[in-house]
């Protein structure tokens, strides 16, 4: 994700490479990505920090932890900190830096090629003009859409962050009938994917609702009515809607998890 951030921000020409420092652990990968991207490299993570506006905890969550407590008390007012790292708590993530300045964001897969959509919140050190800095950064990677109430981060981690789990997997079941029905596998990959893909662009172009749209091709006793009837019965919405519940329920254990991990 931050290389893909590194990417965007350097292709859109928002920050010249070397203003960007990446902090990597293995050496191989440090010098990939200096060749790459032109990027300044660490070794070490406070040598990375210390000079930067702003920093970007792009780690995984079992690391964060380690990595909070290296940089713990080296942050001065001015720096700001954008965290995605999922789950991870604002307060987990203030206390572990001893930092106020501190921009939550919950982005999605798709960023990795600018088409994500960010959710994001910031506590109140981040000034106007980090705030406008975060939303140019979250820009390069898709839409952003601010709020201003952490709770709705769990929530988004549960329909958007994951969101491209479920709608993978929609896609998965959608080919899988459609080779069942006889169509060879990339025939039918091709088939899905452009129904989907066309679906959601006439939806949003469209402006309607989904019922609306979907009303309008189902006609009395034809093909649309027959396979709702089978989706209904298979409780398709209550089980997308558990789902969506599951893993808002997840996300607010493991963010509390890991807040009392880091405590004790
Ligand atoms: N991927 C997504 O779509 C997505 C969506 C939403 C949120 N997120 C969040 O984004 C974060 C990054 O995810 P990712 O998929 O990009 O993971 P990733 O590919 O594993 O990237 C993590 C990076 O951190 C480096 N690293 C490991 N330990 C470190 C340390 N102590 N100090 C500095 N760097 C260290 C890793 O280096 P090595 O390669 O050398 O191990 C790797 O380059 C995660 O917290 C995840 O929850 C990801």
């Amino acid at each position: 994700m931050a290389e893909a951030m590194i990417q965007a921000l350097l292709s859109k020409k928002l920050v010249d490479p070397k203003n960007v420092t990446v902090s990597e652990p293995r050496q191989k990968r440090r010098e990939e990505l200096q060749q790459k991207h032109g990027v300044n490299v660490a070794a070490k993570n406070p040598e990375a920090a210390r000079s930067c506006k702003i920093i970007v905890l792009s780690v995984k969550p079992q690391d964060l932890s380690s990595v909070l407590a290296e940089l713990k008390g080296l942050l001065q007012r001015g720096q700001m900190v954008i965290s995605i790292v999922a789950g991870a708590k604002i307060g987990t993530i203030s206390e572990g830096l001893a930092h106020n300045a501190v921009v939550r964001v919950m982005p999605n897969t798709p960023a990795q090629i600018s088409e994500g959509i960010s959710v994001w919140t910031a506590t109140p050190d981040v000034n106007q003009d980090q705030l406008n800095q975060t939303r140019t950064i979250l820009q390069a990677l898709g839409k952003e859409i601010y709020m201003n109430d952490e709770k709705f981060l769990d929530m988004a981690t549960a329909v958007s962050g994951t969101g491209p789990t479920y709608v993978l997997l929609v896609m998965e079941a959608m080919i899988d009938a459609a080779v069942h029905l006889g169509f060879p596998r990339h025939i039918a990959y091709e088939l899905v994917t452009e129904t989907m893909r066309g679906s959601i662009i006439f939806a949003v172009k469209s402006g309607k609702h989904p019922a609306e749209l979907r009303n309008m091709v189902t006609s009395p006793g034809g093909t649309s009515a027959a396979a709702l009837y089978e989706l209904e019965k298979g409780s398709l919405r209550t089980v997308i809607s558990k789902a969506i519940w599951a893993a808002y329920e997840r996300s607010k254990s493991l963010g509390e998890e890991r807040h009392a991990s880091m405590r004790s």
